[in-house]
């Protein structure tokens, strides 16, 4: 159980990594498609952030405490921080390779979780990854050359 708990803050991390990296880039993003991609962003954005608090809870219910701040999240997400505004082509690359990160992510907990016998968990993960799939066929279709 404890395996689990400790995956599910590097989920929770790396979620809200995720999330501020894609609102980031939905502020700062820049070029001729700018409507369409600050709002794909912006779509982009809102399911991720929905992941955190429903991580968070789930947290709790395993008799945890949820981490709540950038330097915990700093040790424990997957995802590298950006400084810079890259360009728009980049930005959506790095998104999509960030993306299937955090899948891999869930995917080790939904594992953990299965092992665990904690089904209402694993259901909650395996929700969250087809969403986050969702959007690695979005982000790889605007990728398209
Ligand atoms: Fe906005």
């Amino acid at each position: 159980m404890k395996e689990l708990v400790n995956q599910m803050k590097v989920v929770l991390a790396t979620n809200f990594s995720l999330y501020l990296k894609t609102h980031y880039f939905h502020w700062n993003i820049e070029g001729p498609n700018f409507p369409q991609y600050h709002e794909f962003l912006n779509n982009m954005y809102e399911l991720f952030f929905e992941g955190v608090d429903i991580f968070a809870e789930e947290i709790r219910t395993l008799e945890s405490y949820a981490p709540g701040s950038f330097s915990r999240y700093l040790e424990l997400s997957k995802i590298e921080d950006e400084l810079n505004v890259p360009t728009a082509q980049n930005m959506l690359k790095q998104l999509q390779t960030d993306n299937i990160r955090f899948i891999v992510e869930m995917k080790k907990a939904n594992k953990m979780a299965e092992e665990e016998n904690a089904v209402g968990l694993a259901n909650i993960l395996q929700d969250r990854i087809d969403k986050h799939y969702k959007y690695d066929w979005m982000l790889k279709a605007t990728l398209k050359a």
